[in-house]
């Protein structure tokens, strides 16, 4: 990279964003229009945001990538770019399709659909992303995309963005769609918000002192915290985890989703777990502090009055092996009696069709699938109108993008729902 430096603009000299030479060239189109987009597209965002400099990032994360969402001319979009030759500068990954991208036939997809889906992916492998062979998922960190702490990355899909930040100890900001294309392109991001130290400072303390035992109730908890904080930086205190709990991962992805889709927290921290929060004046000084003693408005507000249930979805975000293992054990000797899809990443499926865990969960009635997002697959088209789930962001995106009933509950109360197709009135699982 050149040392010389350009401004985007000399209006105010303390306002100016200062681009290298190479970066300077890129926006004037000397390598082609592709990537002259992709620096309009980073220029501007960081010029948005007040950024004086733009940084290298190490891996991108993009989201928008079903169909059902981007439509017509989204597709457009990516292949107009694709075709004017934009290839991914650093490792590249995708968030889930609207389908299981192999077994998109059993899971009812119109073929119209499909073809068109596959397009869309089609575009991104054009781009490189995922070296060709793009592997859809919204837990990237599972599977070869995990960022050491302190890490410049660009990530969109908001669940991933907050593991990365809070659990990795990574940096990034919550990249929109076009925006984490342009990062990917350019290899850059604007040196603001979340990849500057002094915004990743606690901005509110939050006391736990309910019950707290299954992913579930992590998730119950992020839904909670989320609404109200918005984009806020917890920093939780008394969070009954350790780290050597075997669910510790999963307890964390589940809290940092539902906070990311009930509102827009990206970072938090979790006193003496979390990488970043050893540092003693972690808190900002006028921060709010708040105390949660119980989860049962949590799971309330994103549950439906709805008593029948004909689809139980497990695995937003994207299961992992130790979450497949704990669901083959719930489901020994189970027999479901309406669809139960879980939802993973296409490497760890293999790992557990490898291991016998998806043997196991189909002989119960379940079905994995890998690639897809329920919320974003056209749930009503194949013949879905309530879906029962453990997850608090996957409840919230049913109701307010797939637009069905949902129920969010335990992972045993999903269990019993698939068992009788009935919603059980019952207290939570240990
Ligand atoms: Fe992933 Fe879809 Fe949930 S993208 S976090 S499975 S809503």
């Amino acid at each position: 990279m050149g040392m010389n430096t350009n401004k985007v603009r000399n209006a105010d000299e303390e306002d100016v964003m200062r681009l290298t030479a190479e970066e300077q060239g890129w926006l004037a189109g000397e390598a082609g229009p592709a990537l002259r987009r992709a620096m309009e597209i980073v220029t501007a965002l960081g010029t948005i945001y007040g950024a004086r400099r733009l940084i290298p990032v190490e891996s991108v994360q993009i989201s928008g990538v079903s169909y059902r969402n981007i439509g017509d001319a989204g597709l457009d979009f990516l292949c107009r770019w694709a075709d004017e030759g934009a290839r991914v500068r650093v490792p590249t990954t995708l968030n889930p399709t609207a389908m299981d991208m192999v077994s998109w036939q059993t899971q009812g997809l119109d073929p119209d659909f499909a073809a068109k889906q596959r397009q869309v992916v089609a575009a991104f492998a054009r781009m490189g992303v995922g070296k060709g062979v793009p592997l859809p998922t919204c837990t990237p960190y599972l599977i070869g995309n995990r960022p050491l702490p302190g890490a410049h990355i660009a990530w969109a899909e908001s669940s991933a963005v907050a593991f990365a930040n809070s659990v990795l100890g990574a940096r990034t900001n919550r990249e929109g769609g076009p925006g984490a294309i342009a990062a990917a392109l350019t290899g850059r991001t604007g040196a603001y918000g979340l990849h500057l130290e002094e915004h990743r400072r606690a901005t509110l303390r939050v006391k736990v002192d309910a019950v707290l035992d299954t992913i579930s109730d992590y998730s119950a908890l992020g839904a909670l915290i989320g609404r109200t904080a918005q984009k806020a930086v917890p920093l939780f205190v008394n969070l009954p985890l350790e780290a050597d709990d075997p669910l510790y991962e999963e307890k964390l992805k589940a809290l940092g989703a539902a906070m990311a889709a009930t509102g827009a927290v990206a970072l938090y921290h979790v006193a003496s777990l979390t990488p970043e929060a050893t540092s003693s004046d972690l808190l900002t000084a006028d921060c709010a502090c708040w105390c949660i003693d119980d989860l049962t408005e949590g799971y309330a507000m994103l549950s439906d009055d709805i008593e029948r249930i004909d689809l139980v979805w497990i695995g937003c975000p994207h299961a992992s092996l130790v979450e497949l293992a704990q669901l083959t054990e719930r489901v020994a000797g189970r027999r479901l009696q309406v669809p139960m899809w879980i939802t993973c990443a296409r490497p760890i499926r293999d790992l557990a069709v490898d291991s016998g865990l998806v043997g196991k969960i189909e002989a119960a009635g379940g079905q994995v699938f890998a690639d897809a997002c329920m919320a974003i697959a056209p749930v009503r088209n194949l013949g879905f109108q309530a879906v029962a789930t453990p997850s608090a962001k996957g409840a919230y995106y049913l109701r307010n993008l797939a637009n069905v009933a949902a129920r969010f509950g335990t992972l045993d109360q999903c269990l019993a729902a698939a068992e009788t197709g009935h919603w059980p009135s019952m207290g939570r699982d240990a």
